[in-house]
């Protein structure tokens, strides 16, 4: 009935996700509150390395992409799945280095890496940092040098893909900031570069088409194209690449438009396609390497809200206000993205019309969606907001000097918060008098 299999309705008619009463979890913990069903996300993670089991014979590995929602607990439960990390910044390679991450399964991105945290990946151990470019490369052979290391590489390749998706968060086109580019020779020479380099070992090479793509032939094109280029680097460079790492990007359902194929269909098609390549070109197959976060975490996840106020404008449109909005979720007012609602304390019922969620943020776009189809909302109820374990939490700001909420997960009858809900205190912490 719902975008995910985890929600559930109880016989008061309230919203269930794993074995809790949402709004009793609201009522305890407070709002706005992200709920992670840790269940639901452990599964997800055990179906993704089952994919790359069952369709590559296991010589690869998943990689969770810290972006999506990064903290020390998320952290602990993709270790104890036996996932690896993408992680883009110090901070997320200080956080997961503290929740104790088995940091040679770490592979570093960002495409503007500073020295600070070069040291930091180098000094915890990371196992392989992907190379946006020639300046950072360089970079990392001094510090590696400074340290007495050969550091492990892979450099960050636009394969040329055009996936269907949004703008901002398409990337595997010439005319993007990350990477560097086949068609007109940078990745050749890039590599031929790093050969040379003292304190460089150069293990694989990584692409990354976009986020929330439905279909699966863009990463068969891309596993394609990259093979290729790993081709070339053997024949006339003779560089050989150990590991194709193929990026993230599965699409998920967010609202009833959208019809994502299962995580195991997209790590099939590509697997096939590498084996093939493979075939034809008479290379080894690659060790492969995926780095979905969105598919892993957001359908696990939910965002509960209480309704502050109904404003009915005649003609012209309703306004449900809720008790946070784009400090919280930056989704609608970035993305225009789309989000299914439930009241949570009637969670089934008839349709009434439509609605717009309204944040409580001192800005007109701070809104969570608009127009949807609702039933009758009051005011005091519980909304809950589907499908916001991915780039919610990772996005909020403190905007208007509004705390953080704070994320409690379940599992089986287990509940516990794993991120604080942030206090005035917190917000002026760092403020100097
Ligand atoms: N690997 C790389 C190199 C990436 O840049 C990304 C996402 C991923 C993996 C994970 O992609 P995913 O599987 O989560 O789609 N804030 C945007 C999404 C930005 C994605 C950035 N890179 C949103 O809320 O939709």
């Amino acid at each position: 009935m719902f975008n995910s299999e985890n929600l559930t309705v109880n016989q008061d008619n309230h919203l269930v996700i794993g074995n809790f009463d949402t709004v009793e979890l609201a009522r305890e913990y407070g709002t706005p509150l992200y709920v992670l069903d840790e269940d639901l996300f452990r599964k997800t993670c055990r179906e993704f390395k089952e994919a790359i089991d069952t369709y590559y014979d296991g010589n690869g590995l998943v990689l969770y992409a810290n972006k999506a929602l990064c903290t020390m607990h998320i952290s602990k439960v993709t270790a104890e799945e036996g996932l690896g990390a993408d992680v883009v910044s110090g901070g997320e390679i200080y956080t997961i280095h503290k929740a104790g991450f088995p940091m040679e399964k770490v592979f570093f991105h960002g495409n503007n890496k500073t020295r600070a945290e070069i040291e930091l990946a180098i000094n915890c151990g990371v196992g392989h940092l992907v190379v946006d470019n020639r300046f950072e490369l360089d970079l990392i052979n001094e510090v590696a040098k400074e340290k007495g290391i050969v550091q492990r590489i892979l450099f960050r390749i636009k394969p040329g893909i055009d996936a269907h998706t949004h703008d901002f968060i398409k990337t595997g086109q010439i005319d993007s900031k990350f990477g560097v580019a086949l068609e007109n020779g940078e990745a050749a020479e890039i590599h031929q570069y790093a050969s040379t380099l003292s304190n460089i070992k150069i293990d694989g090479v990584h692409c990354h088409i976009g986020s929330q793509i439905f279909d699966n032939e863009p990463f068969s094109e891309a596993a394609r194209v990259m093979m290729d280029f790993i081709a070339e680097l053997k024949q006339k460079l003779n560089i050989k690449v150990n590991i194709l790492n193929l990026g993230g990007g599965f699409g998920i359902k967010y609202s009833s438009d959208d019809d994502p194929l299962p995580a195991a269909e997209y790590i099939k098609r590509a697997a096939e396609t590498v084996k093939q390549c493979a075939a034809e070109k008479g290379l080894e197959l690659p060790y492969l390497v995926f780095e979905p976060g969105r598919s892993l975490v957001a359908p696990s996840g939910i965002t509960l809200y209480t309704v502050g106020c109904v404003k009915e404008i005649e003609n012209v449109r309703t306004y449900v206000s809720i008790d946070g909005g784009m400090g919280d979720n930056p989704r609608y007012i970035l993305y225009g993205a789309k989000y299914s609602a439930v009241v949570a304390n009637r969670a089934i019922a008839e349709p009434k019309g439509p609605v717009t969620i309204a944040g409580k943020y001192c800005e007109s776009g701070d809104l969570i969606q608009e127009h949807i189809l609702m039933p009758e909302i009051k005011v005091g109820d519980t909304l809950a907001i589907l499908a916001t374990g991915a780039y919610n939490y990772s996005m909020a700001s403190n905007y208007n000097r509004i705390p953080r909420a704070s994320i409690v997960a379940v599992r089986g009858n287990e509940k516990k918060v794993i991120v604080k809900r942030e206090t005035y205190d917190d917000l002026i912490k760092n403020d100097v008098l």
